[in-house]
């Protein structure tokens, strides 16, 4: 019993050794041949039982049969770190390197963006120039050459964040009217696009920082129609055929007459119901206020130095977040600063 199990040992470690070197498939199945074969090294072993006594012969048999269990563990392990090593060395020899790879994602315009690139192809197209000025100005260029002196009530509509007792950053694009006059003689066609900032609590329609398009066109003869027929033909550029505008009697120091610009609401098509629910992108008024706009103030000509009497023009000042909130029926204008990837790429 002792030889037998002395043999068995010396079996199992002769064969560990081979299993170990053997490093292909062919050379591990002829190292199972070898041991565990029918006329292997591990049958010579079991035929020594018959020379055993026999109450020793069980006891044998099932030494026998724990040290082949380990044996066949042992092989097994080794045929799967073959297996797993031979499909590494498949994969890195046939990776094709042509093939096209997974798109990332990709970015998009801003929708705030959008509409003022659509808002100056529409105007570019009429003849007007498109300028972008300072996003911080003296009080000279948003205020007193707007026909606002310091005393002016006015200027506390325009609630705004100052840098310095005379330099602010603009609350309305409107300076730009006036950079334009001072550096050109009528006539003048011009939209003005940017950023604009005021103290103003945030909450669904107001941002402290948004966007304005500003135009102005000045020259002899420019009336009242004019800025109706560009106003109305911009909307319906942005929105769509059927938009109508309404002009309501509004106050600007800088222009008189002034108006408030509407159009249409686009989510009730100007109806102010939707279904039988007063519509809640207009509230029911079945139109969304746009910005200000009016005829060109004679006292602003008068600062850059044009004749009121020979040269009338109009201006009129739009948030582009506003426009935004119409065009893509969004309930709330925090949205457009947000960042938010689904949001933008819903809107792109
Ligand atoms: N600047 C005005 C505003 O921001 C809008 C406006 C522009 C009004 C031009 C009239 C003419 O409120």
């Amino acid at each position: 019993m002792t030889e037998l199990a002395s043999k068995l040992d010396d079996v199992s470690q002769r064969f560990a050794a081979a299993v170990d070197r053997a490093n292909d498939e062919q050379a591990l199945e002829s190292v199972r041949v070898a041991y565990l074969g029918r006329s292997g090294e591990v049958t010579t072993v079991r035929r020594a039982i018959g020379a055993l006594p026999p109450g020793e012969r069980p006891e044998a048999g099932r030494v026998i049969n724990d040290a082949v269990a380990a044996m066949e563990r042992r092989l097994q392990t080794a045929y799967e770190a073959l297996e797993s090593r031979q499909f590494d060395a498949e994969l890195s020899s046939s990776i094709d390197v042509t093939f096209p790879s997974v798109r990332g994602p990709a970015g998009s315009i801003h929708p705030a963006r959008r509409i003022i690139e659509e808002s100056c192809a529409y105007f570019a197209r009429h003849g007007f120039a498109v300028v972008v000025g300072p996003e911080a100005e003296p009080d000279y260029y948003n205020f007193d050459a707007l026909n606002i002196p310091s005393d002016h009530p006015a200027r506390e509509g325009f609630d705004s964040f100052w840098i310095s007792d005379t330099l602010l950053l603009r609350p309305h694009t409107s300076p730009m009217q006036i950079r334009t006059m001072q550096q050109h003689r009528p006539p003048i066609a011009i939209v003005a696009p940017g950023k604009c900032f005021r103290r103003d609590a945030v909450d669904a329609r107001h941002l402290f920082q948004f966007h304005q398009v500003e135009g102005l066109l000045v020259a002899e003869g420019i009336h009242f129609g004019h800025l109706k027929g560009m106003l109305t033909g911009l909307c319906r550029e942005l929105f769509g055929a059927a938009q109508n505008v309404r002009f309501r009697p509004s106050y600007f120091p800088f222009t008189e007459p002034s108006a408030e610009v509407d159009t249409t609401c686009p989510k009730c098509k100007g109806t102010g119901m939707l279904g039988s629910q007063s519509c809640n992108m207009c509230g029911g008024s079945a139109w969304i206020e746009l910005g200000g706009s009016g005829m060109v103030h004679p006292n602003v000509l008068r600062e850059v130095g044009y004749d009121p009497d020979r040269y009338s023009g109009w201006a009129f000042g739009f948030g582009v977040e506003r426009l935004g909130l119409a065009r893509y029926e969004v309930d709330d204008i925090r949205r457009f600063a947000k960042s938010d990837p689904d949001f933008l790429a819903q809107l792109s």
